[in-house]
């Protein structure tokens, strides 16, 4: 049987470094774009050799105790205790099981979507992913405000929330966890030891609180499976995006699996300036060497899954 050709050529892929957007124009265009299913059943098969995210998406309860140890994925030298408030926040079964939908929508955070008046279209998926607590409210024209699963890298703590460092950041932090009103809270607590005060915080604040949010924490070999296949397929990644990883689960579980403001470059299609967040000043830094992503590269990928019918990427407006 053949193989699923995703980064569209034989030979290792190299990292794209050039950010020349004019060379990822996207076709077929919008209006012509047809949903493969043989594919995308292909694909989900081929992943579910490396990972199942009915599993994978989280921790359960039954398998840890409070006071295990952890090590971290990428820093294996140190180690976490699992403590009480994780344990209690730790799903008893899979948030994801035995859930099939139509469609899904996985939101990326590129500023591709400013203007674009994707919102409604966003809306209308049977389950939307979003990444990193990115806002809505101010954006719901553009982004859309449904949301069934959003990420929480603990960067974000420090990046849009200031390390909580007084009750007005900690009040805002709460404000945006109550308006997940029972989601999915995705936080990756095992990945690097950086984050192990932050996800404490939130777990404090979810449980005092009683923030109505349904937490799952990704498991332990997700990343490197996650991986796994894509390096399999050609697509020789350093780590996965959230993003990228959203997608890798997302076969699991979405029939068709529509992308919004996945665009890691910094001009736009028609050579417009492209902010790298819709709703921060953050800069582009995945060209650097020291940045684990190579986001260029998984979008090339992205791109070729949609040149098949695999994935639908939206990269303009939404008609
Ligand atoms: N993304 C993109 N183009 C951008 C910004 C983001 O394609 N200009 C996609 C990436 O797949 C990214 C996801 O949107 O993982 C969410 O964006 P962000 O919150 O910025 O994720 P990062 O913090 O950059 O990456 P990660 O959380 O994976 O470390």
């Amino acid at each position: 049987r053949a193989e699923v050709v995703i980064n569209g050529s034989s030979s290792p892929a190299v990292v794209d470094r050039s950010n020349e957007s004019i060379k990822h124009n996207i076709q077929p265009a919008s209006a012509k774009w047809r949903h493969n299913q043989t594919l995308s059943l292909r694909i989900r098969k081929q992943i579910l050799k490396f990972l199942d995210a009915e599993k994978d998406i989280s921790v359960l309860k039954g398998t840890l105790k409070p006071g295990d140890i952890i090590h971290y994925i990428f820093d294996r030298d140190s180690t976490m205790n699992v403590s009480q408030n994780l344990y209690d926040l730790l799903p008893r079964t899979s948030p994801l099981k035995n859930k099939h939908f139509r469609t899904c929508a996985i939101v990326g955070n590129s500023g591709v979507l400013l203007n674009s008046g994707c919102g409604q279209e966003i809306d209308t998926h049977s389950f939307v992913i979003r990444c990193n607590l990115a806002p809505v409210q101010e954006y719901a024209r553009d982004v859309g405000l449904k949301t069934d699963l959003v990420t929480m890298n603990p960067s974000v703590i420090q990046r849009a929330f200031e390390d909580l460092v007084n009750a007005t950041w900690r009040e805002k932090l709460l404000q945006r966890l109550h308006s997940l009103n029972g989601s999915i809270l995705w936080i990756p607590a095992f990945m690097a030891r950086g984050g192990k005060e932050r996800v404490e915080w939130v777990n404090e604040l979810i449980l005092k609180h009683r923030v109505n949010v349904r937490t799952a924490y990704p498991s332990l070999r997700l990343l490197h499976a996650v991986r796994g296949y894509w390096l399999t397929n050609k697509v020789h990644i350093k780590r996965p995006t959230t993003g990228l990883l959203m997608y890798t689960l997302a076969t699991r579980f979405c029939n068709q699996i529509y992308l919004y403001g996945f665009w890691p470059f910094p001009l736009d299609q028609n050579q417009n300036p492209v902010k790298y967040h819709y709703y921060d000043s953050l800069k582009y830094g995945y060209t650097s060497q020291a940045s684990p992503h190579t986001m260029p590269l998984e979008f090339k990928a992205l791109k070729s899954l949609h040149e098949q019918g695999a994935l639908k990427l939206t990269v303009g407006q939404c008609d």
